[in-house]
């Protein structure tokens, strides 16, 4: 099916780059990368060329969310799903709780799941519903997901926890876009690959004193075995340095800080809204027309950051995705894979804009009706 679709040149996005991770990263970042020469790219990440960045990358967080003074952001190599292992290892005293509704949700209750000395428990909904996280008092832990990057939901509110409970929030998609004050967090984390424009292999942690405190206590417990690619306390030294923990590609760096001082620009506030003005045109567009409708069907769920869309079974969603690819118009909007899905999956990320949304969603609906 849409094998010889043609599409009209004036829907052309003026990006393809419509998927959820990597994403769009602007051209203007990487030309201004090679404009640093020989000053940056190739040079010691313990001097002041490489440390200046990741203190830029720091402050502008800091900036971004409004953190409070004594809050901790550390870097380190492997993004989220290190951080999963980590956290596991090094901030979970005894017992850790798992609001689920997506692979990556479920994939970082699996980690902790298999810590032999944590009990640790699911609360899962069915890919397709909403999920909101609640305070646990029996753990000492409590993780949930901003947004499910493979079904498109997000969470619509913050439970307040005891204090000795962690609350852990992977912000990996969602981060930067979707409503959430971080101060409220103990430990908010991501990879950079998505709202934040960089490159993937990097995470970013924010710690409040209490999970930072957690995890010192952890590291210095010598009975526990902590691998030393997962060790908090060189994470967290490091960062009071302006360091990441070991030798990090300087480039996602690089990119990571260019889209801070971007949104920075506007704000959270802003860029807040700007996701919510595409996803409430996405959303409409999907319950405006009988061949599409919203994945996700209790609306307070619905991401700002990632939407995914049904699509009636009539018309083959993976092979225009395929053919849209082949013509340069679009690219990454496929389900995520193992959904298994009749769907697409829309990155709504700051940096797609919403003319560039409205394009893709006349076109889909031009090649749809082409075939009706
Ligand atoms: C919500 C979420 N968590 C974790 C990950 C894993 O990130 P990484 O591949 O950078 O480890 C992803 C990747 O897409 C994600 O979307």
């Amino acid at each position: 099916m849409f094998e010889n679709y043609e599409a009209p040149s004036d829907l052309r996005p003026s990006d393809p780059r419509f998927g959820c991770g990597p994403s769009l990263v602007p051209v203007s970042f990487l030309k201004s990368l090679a404009d640093t020469g020989v000053e940056l790219m190739g040079t010691s990440h313990r001097k002041p060329a490489v440390k200046n960045l990741v203190k830029d990358v720091q402050e502008g967080l800091r900036s971004y969310f409004n953190l409070n003074a004594d809050a901790t952001v550390a870097m380190g190599n492997g993004g989220a799903t290190l951080l999963f292992d980590m956290m596991g290892l090094g901030m979970v005293d005894k017992s850790s709780a798992h609001f689920t509704c997506g692979e990556f949700s479920q994939k970082w209750f699996k980690s902790h799941n298999s810590i032999p000395w944590i009990e640790a428990s699911e609360h899962a909904v069915e890919y397709g519903k909403g999920v909101t996280p609640t305070n646990i008092d029996s753990v000492d832990f409590i993780a949930a997901t901003l947004n499910e990057t493979s079904t498109g939901v997000m969470i619509d509110s913050l439970p307040k926890v005891g204090e000795n409970t962690i609350l852990a929030i992977d912000a990996t998609s969602g981060g930067a876009q979707c409503p959430c004050d971080v101060n409220q967090t103990d430990a908010y984390f991501f990879s950079p690959q998505k709202v934040f424009a960089s490159d993937g292999g990097l995470f970013v942690s924010i710690l409040s004193p209490k999970a930072r405190e957690r995890a010192l206590k952890i590291a210095s417990d010598k009975s526990r075995y902590i691998p030393g690619i997962m060790d908090w306390k060189t994470c967290i030294d490091n960062s009071d340095k302006n360091q990441t923990y070991n030798t990090p590609a300087i480039a996602t760096l690089w990119m990571l800080n260019e889209q801070i001082k971007l949104m920075n620009k506007v704000g959270y506030q802003a860029v807040q809204d700007n996701g919510k003005a595409k996803a409430d045109h996405v959303y409409g567009w999907a319950n405006e027309k009988s061949y599409l409708s919203c994945f996700i069907e209790e609306a307070q769920y619905r991401s700002t950051a990632v939407a995914t869309i049904n699509v009636d079974e009539k018309f083959n969603a993976s092979d225009l995705c395929k053919r849209l690819h082949e013509l340069g118009f679009v690219y990454g909007i496929e389900s995520y894979r193992k959904l298994g899905k009749n769907q697409f999956r829309i990155a709504l990320f700051y940096n797609i804009t919403l003319e560039d949304i409205q394009k893709l969603t006349s076109l889909i609906s031009h090649a749809i009706e082409s075939e009706l």
